[in-house]
């Protein structure tokens, strides 16, 4: 196959693409050195691709302008090699590749400055460098993998996508995680959620859904915090708690069963096993995640939230994504629907992996009575005059509706079983890092 794409350098494989059927057939890469040692007068190459490794051996007296072009060429350098396909049961994948052409295009500096021994911070500080090691490669192609399989569920089910705004006037989730910006004379804030946004859009929409960038300002330094993420979101007219749930779940089950199917490799290279849950998810009751937090020696008062810790505990009781339901209106943003027959509650869920990692979603049915609404914005101490529009759209017929937002960060982290959420970024933001 000829990349349509990369016509200049010669390319006519991907490192994948080579199997043991094609021996002696000649092939074209272009690549990376990877890694270089020198035995018996052969020059050894492991040319790294996105897709993979593979030898590439270089003999003197074979193709000699080749092999001093191997000679000289450095670690992290950028190559073009040609050879033929040859079967060598020693080598990692099966087969090698003789060298007959070998081409320098970018020399690199003689120190590589990623030692196997480096620390976390320092690869993160060279993230730049980083990124193009066959593990981030791979969290990457994986994380471009639930992004395109969220796209293909949601365009199943019949969801439009929608494309809401960045810089927004008023808070979602609260005003202590916002991030004001000058805007031109005003203060402005970069969006927690485009929950609002959406709110009016299923109006016309009926089921959108939007993957976008929100931003918290949270102090926290844990493993799974970051302070700019990926916000998968998604709303519903005319829909309930339980049909949002059904959503939830369905897109969960699509998403894992996409990436088992298509990145294998991946999976392989960074040792993770996925197990594609069973449907339907298990519904435990904020009442009882309490008395099992309690059991674990957390003293959580009625009403308050779970909490990182105790959220762990109750988690690393399930084997399995389960939602906790029913949570305190106390301990929920504004607009979210007090339960009809038990108004301390609301009809809400979080979305908890199972193991310890925690929560993966929050969601649940919107208040959709304008006086209802105006209350809990006054009870929560917000300016009703930032939500005019918002209040608005419940004067002109809204339905009850339902809706959720997931960081595809914190389903990358519990799917892969990284060690920190700042490995499911391309470059992290958190509080301490905004360079590079
Ligand atoms: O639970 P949150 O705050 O809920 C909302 O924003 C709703 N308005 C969403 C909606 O109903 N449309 O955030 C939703 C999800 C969380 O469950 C979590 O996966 C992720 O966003 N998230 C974060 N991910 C990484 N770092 C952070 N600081 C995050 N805060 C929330
Ligand atoms: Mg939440």
């Amino acid at each position: 196959m000829i990349d349509k794409v990369l016509k200049t350098f010669g390319k006519t494989h991907y490192v994948s693409e080579l199997d043991a059927s094609m021996e002696g057939q000649s092939v074209t890469l272009t690549g990376w050195v990877h890694r270089k040692r020198e035995h018996g007068g052969i020059i050894f190459v492991i040319v790294r691709d996105p897709t993979g490794v593979i030898q590439a051996a270089g003999h003197r007296e074979q193709a000699p302008t080749a092999f001093e072009a191997m000679q000289q060429v450095t670690l992290e350098s950028s190559i073009v090699v040609s050879g033929t396909i040859i079967i060598d049961k020693r080598a990692p994948t099966g087969i090698e590749l003789k060298v007959t052409g070998f081409t320098v295009v970018n020399l690199a500096d003689s120190e590589w400055p990623l030692e196997k021994d480096a620390g976390e911070a320092f690869l993160f500080d060279k993230r730049h460098l980083y990124l193009r090691s066959p593990s981030q490669t791979a969290i990457m192609q994986i994380k471009a993998g639930i992004s395109r399989s969220a796209h293909q569920f949601f365009d199943g089910e019949g969801f439009t996508e929608i494309f809401p705004p960045v810089m927004v006037g008023a808070s979602v989730e609260g005003g202590a995680t916002l991030f004001p910006f000058k805007y031109f004379d005003k203060i402005a804030y970069l969006s927690q959620s485009a929950q609002l946004y959406e709110e009016a859009a299923i109006c016309g929409l009926e089921k959108v859904y939007l993957l976008s960038p929100s931003f918290r300002a949270e102090k926290h330094r844990t493993r799974r915090h970051l302070t700019e993420y990926w916000h998968l979101e998604s709303e519903i007219l005319f829909g309930t708690h339980d049909d949002i749930m059904g959503v939830q779940e369905r897109l969960v089950h699509a998403m894992i069963s996409y990436v088992k199917e298509h990145y294998q490799y991946q999976l392989r290279l960074l040792k993770a096993k996925v197990r594609v849950p069973r449907l339907p998810f298990k519904r435990v009751t904020y009442d009882r995640a309490i008395e099992i937090a309690k059991k674990e020696g957390f003293k959580i008062p009625w009403g308050q939230d779970l909490g990182t810790e105790a959220e762990r505990a109750v988690s690393n009781q399930f084997k399995e994504p389960f939602f906790i339901t029913g949570y305190p209106t106390a301990a929920r943003s504004f607009y979210h629907m007090p339960d009809p027959e038990r108004p301390e509650i609301t009809l809400s869920s979080d979305l908890i992996a199972p193991e310890g990692y925690g929560e993966l979603t929050s969601g649940g049915q919107r208040i959709h009575d304008l006086d209802l609404l105006l209350r809990r914005i006054k009870d929560e101490k917000l300016d009703p005059s930032a939500y005019d529009w918002y209040l608005e759209l419940r004067k002109f017929g809204l339905p009850p509706h339902s809706g959720f937002g997931m960081g595809l960060e914190r389903f990358l982290v519990w799917l892969l079983k990284l060690e920190h959420i700042r490995e499911a970024c391309l470059f992290p933001r958190t509080p301490s890092r905004i360079q590079p």
